[in-house]
């Protein structure tokens, strides 16, 4: 049978980190059928829209999209239904891609690159597991209009609704069970029950569909003692789920902890189980095209995209033993590179894992 693959390379290092992981991909011989197509700034600058209608058709059509990264200054100043990041979030909603999957995994040889202590991150390994088509995010009406009503009547307001459907609390709350599952079995759900209706709603939802998993350790946190106790003491967790608000600020924190954003891997699956999967940093329009740009993180997304949509553990524990090897010899790009290790460059790094990869 033969996959199809969407490559979405888009802005910035997205094509040069997106060109190794699909090096990569295509080494291990699986009968994957790649499909290009732009998105982003560059969809815009060739077609004016950041998710041209046949990127979209490609999209829906693959089993699965190997996703670079959107963004440039250039684009900051359009419309907002034409900047970049309208593409990636055009995707989630019209795939329905509702479950975020994004570890924090601390790798111990990159233990000195976390600004926290190595004592306080030493042995990290988080899941944040982000819900992604509702919340703030999508809830209508939105906009900005004359204040109808109160203390503020006639003046200009802006405004936004945070909302979630019961359904749609449920089927992510599954999903950080499941995944607590596999893992060490600790599911926290972060909110902000304290303040808001949504939160409350959530938090209900959630210890409800709790009664299915008893083998599961289940705490609640409301989201500021989260992102505190994300910097004091992050081991305490195992997997974290959340909205789509709060998901999008803890996971670039947790990120962050393990010094290397450059590292880290993301699954964004909907109920078919198609998938898109991208590194979790940006575009980095800075160091484009100068053979900077750390492809570890999009090689890791290509591991994530054989095992989650295409069921293929095996390459894909490949995958993650090559990028383990590369670290054990040294090899490191500019943004993990420390004294005593070996810098390298977005291509050399490629040929690196591939070495690993034929080794294996
Ligand atoms: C992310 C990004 C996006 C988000 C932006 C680019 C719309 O920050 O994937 O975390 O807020 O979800
Ligand atoms: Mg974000």
């Amino acid at each position: 049978m033969t996959h199809t693959i969407a490559v979405l390379p888009g802005d910035g290092i997205g094509p040069e980190i997106v060109e190794q992981a699909q090096r990569v991909l295509s080494a291990l011989q699986l009968n994957l059928k790649f499909e290009t197509a732009p998105v982003g700034g560059a969809a815009y600058a060739a077609h004016g829209h950041p998710l041209p209608p046949a990127t979209l058709e490609l999209a829906q059509r693959a089993n699965a999209i190997l996703f670079g990264a959107v963004g440039d200054f250039q684009y900051d100043k359009l419309e907002r239904e034409l900047r970049p990041e309208q593409a990636i979030l055009g995707l989630r909603k019209a795939l329905g891609l509702f479950a975020n999957l994004r570890p924090a995994l601390l790798y111990p040889e990159l233990a000195n690159a976390s600004s926290l202590k190595p004592e306080v991150v030493a042995g990290l390994d988080i899941v944040i597991v982000r819900e992604l088509t509702g919340d703030i995010y999508f809830g209508s009406p939105r906009g900005v209009r004359s204040a109808p009503d109160g203390k503020f009547a006639g003046e200009r307001e802006g405004f936004d609704t945070m909302r979630y459907a019961e359904s749609e609390v449920r089927r992510i709350a599954h999903i950080g069970f499941e995944t607590a599952r596999k893992r060490q079995r600790k599911l926290c759900s972060v909110d902000k029950a304290n303040v808001l209706e949504t939160s409350q709603f959530w938090r209900d939802i959630v210890i409800d569909v709790a009664r299915d998993y008893p083998d599961v350790e289940l705490s609640h946190m409301y989201v500021d003692n989260a992102a505190m106790q994300l910097v004091r003491a992050p081991r305490q967790f195992d997997v974290i789920v959340t909205g789509n608000l709060f998901g999008d600020i803890l996971s670039d924190e947790a990120a962050m902890l393990t010094g290397s954003i450059g590292m880290l891997p993301s699954a964004s699956l909907n109920e078919q189980r198609q998938g898109l999967y991208e590194p979790s940093h940006g575009s980095a329009p800075d160091i484009a095209g100068q053979d900077l740009a750390n492809p570890l993180a999009t090689i890791l997304s290509a591991a994530m995209l054989l095992r989650y949509s295409l069921d293929l553990a095996e390459p894909a524990d490949r995958i993650e033993a090559a990028v383990r090897q590369v670290l054990a010899d040294g090899l490191r790009t500019p943004d993990i590179h420390e004294e005593g290790t070996v810098k390298v460059g977005t291509q050399a790094m490629g040929d690196a894992v591939l070495k690993a990869l034929n080794r294996s």
